[in-house]
């Protein structure tokens, strides 16, 4: 798989030139980029020309090989860690390329955004990352789908909430120093990734779901993934008005640009500061999301997992306030409640609770009161699913 430019493709005609008839001209340049220079591809007709080759080559060794590696690569947990032995060379030289941080990372940034974890913005962070990102994510159409049809589909909740694991520990210092764990767990997506769009397009459902898009995970669509994490967290933050200052806002952007080179975006797409990622966020949210069955279906099972079948009333609270958080827009697409009484309240009691956090009015009982306890327990269960399976590569996709 190579990088396809967009003339070829609509020349070539097909499923993705159809796809790529619905969608805007890309326009975002590469000198809006940490690279500052590039080729200027639309990134959605590039996919990840290291890692797909090499990951295409040890599934045709066939699944007992790819199940080797994973136990091979079960114990490489750590940053420092050196690769264990057994691994074919290949694919051992990929991983030792992949796992370098690139020459620009910033250890100073990195270990400042790392402070975004604590106490002042850590539940503000979280609430948005679970009750916000995690419910956009089942209305970002491909992601939907292809989370539903991969193997990890069969375990919904543990899918989506390992992505909003990756991307909260983006933010957290001990992941990036020597014994942490983010760059191992990057590269290891990295490789789920490319195993995804080797066994995606063999599953009987993908050529009828993907609108048009034949080979999955494509840069745009973690670019995407990444502006419903990243980005929007960030614009929230702005919207609430508790935008942290400039310095520890682009070291926010920085280390999630380390990590999306971690996970296989080139450079030339990575913004180089908020207003570049804005502009990005514009060009690729809007034709992304849309409501389908199955991110329905993902968001309800999200909250199953959580709050457990039945609960019909906290289940009720919970869908309001996620409608609150993430807006009309996308809570329509997922289908969740919509409560006029309750979202009074949510309007009323979130932007207090906001201001007693920031110090502008008393930490009041009462208001921290009107955000449930169950939010909380919300938070606290979507990231801790018990003892963390490691990552592995998927062997088939979802069990029919
Ligand atoms: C797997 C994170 C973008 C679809 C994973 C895993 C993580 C992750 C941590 C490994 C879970 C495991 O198997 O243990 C991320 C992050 C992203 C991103 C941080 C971007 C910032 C995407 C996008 C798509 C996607 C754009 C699809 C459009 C999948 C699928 C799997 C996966 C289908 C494999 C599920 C399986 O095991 O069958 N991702 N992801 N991801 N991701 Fe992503």
């Amino acid at each position: 798989m190579t990088n396809v430019s967009r003339r070829r493709l609509l020349a070539s005609g097909g499923a993705a030139a159809a796809a790529g008839a619905t969608l805007p001209l890309w326009t975002w340049a590469p000198s809006a980029s940490d690279a500052g220079t590039g080729k200027g591809l639309d990134p959605e007709y590039v996919w990840d020309v290291l890692a797909d080759p090499v990951i295409e080559r040890l599934y045709g060794e066939g699944t007992d090989k790819v199940a080797e590696v994973n136990e091979i690569l079960r114990g490489w947990t750590t940053n420092d860690q050196p690769l264990p032995e057994g691994l074919p060379g290949y694919l051992a030289d990929f991983i030792e390329e992949a796992r370098a941080l690139p020459a620009w990372a910033d250890q100073g940034k990195l270990k400042l955004a790392g402070t975004f974890n604590e106490e002042r913005y850590g539940f503000f962070l979280a609430l948005l990352y679970t009750l916000g990102s995690g419910l956009i994510s089942c209305a970002i159409k491909r992601e939907a789908w292809s989370v539903y049809y991969s193997y990890g589909g069969s375990d919904m909740r543990d899918r989506i909430a390992k992505t909003t694991v990756l991307g909260y520990d983006v933010m957290d210092a001990q992941g990036w120093t020597a014994t942490g764990r983010l760059m191992v767990d990057s590269v290891k997506t990295r490789m789920v990734h490319a195993a995804v769009r080797h066994l995606l397009p063999q599953s009987p459902h993908w050529p009828h779901v993907g609108a048009g898009q034949e080979i999955p995970i494509s840069q745009a669509d973690i670019l995407v993934t990444f502006h419903s994490l990243g980005t929007w967290v960030m614009k929230k933050f702005t919207e609430w008005d508790i935008a942290p200052s400039k310095e520890l806002a682009d070291a926010f952007l920085h280390a999630w640009n380390v990590d999306l080179h971690l996970l296989g975006v080139q450079d030339e797409y990575l913004p180089k500061d908020w207003a570049a990622a804005y502009a990005q966020y514009d060009q690729v949210m809007g034709p992304a999301t849309g409501a389908t069955r199955e991110g329905a279906e993902l968001g309800q099972a999200l909250l199953d997992s959580v709050i457990g079948e039945g609960n019909p009333l906290l289940r009720h609270e919970l869908e309001s306030l996620g409608r609150y958080v993430i807006g009309d827009a996308y809570a329509d697409m997922i289908d969740f409640d919509k409560d006029p009484v309750l979202a009074q309240v949510w309007a009323g009691a979130v932007p207090l609770l906001v201001r007693s956090y920031q110090g502008t009015v008393p930490n009041i009982p009462i208001i921290s009161n009107l955000l449930p306890e169950a939010v909380h327990t919300f938070i606290k269960i979507y990231f801790s699913p018990g003892d963390p399976a490691p990552i592995t590569l998927p062997l088939s996709n979802r069990p029919e």
